[in-house]
């Protein structure tokens, strides 16, 4: 029994080969979760990142992964870095998620926004349709194209889109060419309708963090007042380390498909600032908050709140971290920062 078995267990361990997967915006929130996701499965993984002068890991340190990733040097704004990286490495599966992902921003740098949003996903697709056209590829697609569009209340995989901001108005322009090439070339591409999700990593511009980080700080007296913008406005949040396994998934499907992911409860900004004051203790949070008008967008995308149905029937995903979990972990990375620092 014992050498009828060693020879098969030997063939099964020399024929395993390291899947690779490229992952672009390596550095963001959502690059360092799918990153460990995919390090636990085994992946050899490839980041891309910019040229900077000063990098910042700070956000794949957190994970404690930063030295299991190769780092390769390229810009989505630069179709020949693109070219030369999937010829040289041939990734497996290709994860889109670089981008100038700040919606406000997008209204004052709209060009650049265009030019990674849009033209980025253009030059990679190019660069997988010539050099290794059986690569699978997610794009990170946002319920920010749905902006004013709803079907009840709702947005899924049917909802028209009307985007409200140059981000948004980039990323249909990157979901539709995602759709063409799966049409016209056959390549296995997959746009994630990713709502908004949040972390202890998150971008502090945004609105969860700044409001995280804020009570901390206050919390701990380095800060007087917390400056908002529209408190009306209704997100679906949920949690990236959850979000990035619904990317996985799209990319290990028999087909490539277009799928919503988002938790179908939404929240107001008051609330998340009502809780997360609350949560650090502080109950009359009206005395540290200010509205300012510089945190007003010029249109704005009031509601969204997603209907994840196909992703749960047909990927079994679903989420797993509920709003009042996320904000709690966000307050609280947050206090620890700052205790650690006092
Ligand atoms: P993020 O934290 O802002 O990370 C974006 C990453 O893109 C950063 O690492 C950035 O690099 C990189 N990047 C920017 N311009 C680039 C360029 N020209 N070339 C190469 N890389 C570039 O965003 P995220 O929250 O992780 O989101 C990931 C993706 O999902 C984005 O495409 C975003 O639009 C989309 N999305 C996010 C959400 C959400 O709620 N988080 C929801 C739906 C869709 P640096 O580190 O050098 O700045
Ligand atoms: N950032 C920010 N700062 N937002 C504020 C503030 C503030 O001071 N005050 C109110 N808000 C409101 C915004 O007007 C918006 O309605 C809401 O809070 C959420 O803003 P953000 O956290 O900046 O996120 P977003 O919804 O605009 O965009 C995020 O989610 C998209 C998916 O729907 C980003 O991650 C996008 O990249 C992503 O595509």
């Amino acid at each position: 029994m014992v050498l009828y078995y060693v020879p098969l267990l030997c063939i099964k361990h020399f024929s395993h080969r390291m899947k690779k997967a490229l992952i672009t915006g390596i550095l963001g929130q959502d690059g360092p979760y799918l990153a460990k996701l995919l390090l636990e499965k085994d992946y050899k993984v490839y980041g891309l990142i910019r040229r900077y002068s000063n990098p910042n890991f700070e956000n794949i340190n957190y994970l404690g992964i930063a030295d299991d990733i190769e780092y390769i040097e390229g810009d989505l704004t630069d179709e020949s870095s693109l070219m030369n990286i999937i010829k040289n490495i041939r990734p497996d599966e290709v994860y889109n998620l670089g981008a100038q992902s700040f919606v406000h921003s997008s209204f004052e740098q709209a060009k650049l926004t265009t030019e990674v949003n849009s033209l980025g996903v253009l030059y990679l697709l190019n660069a997988i349709k010539q050099f290794n056209p059986t690569a699978r590829f997610y794009q990170a697609s946002t319920s920010e194209m749905f902006g004013l569009g709803n079907d009840g209340g709702f947005q899924d995989e049917k909802t028209a889109f009307h985007p409200r901001s140059p981000y948004g108005v980039a990323k249909v322009y990157a979901y539709w060419i995602t759709v063409n090439y799966r049409e016209s070339y056959g390549m296995f591409t997959a746009n994630g309708i990713l709502f908004n999700h949040e972390s202890p990593i998150r971008g502090k511009q945004f609105v969860t963090r700044k409001v995280t980080d804020g009570v901390a700080r206050i919390k701990y007296g380095l800060q007087e007042k917390l400056h908002l913008g529209n408190l009306e406005a209704t997100r679906d949040w949920g949690f990236a380390g959850d979000y990035v396994e619904a990317m996985y998934l799209m990319l290990q499907a028999d087909t490539p498909d277009d799928y919503v992911v988002a938790t179908g409860e939404h929240h107001s900004v008051e609330e998340l600032v009502t809780l997360a004051f609350k949560h650090a203790g502080i109950t009359d949070w009206k005395k540290y908050v200010a509205i300012d008008p510089r945190f007003v967008r010029p249109a704005e995308v009031p509601h969204l709140r997603g209907r994840a149905t196909k992703a749960r029937e047909k990927l079994g995903w679903r989420p797993k971290v509920s709003f009042e979990e996320l904000v709690k972990m966000m307050v609280d990375a947050d206090l620890k920062r700052y205790e650690e620092k006092n």
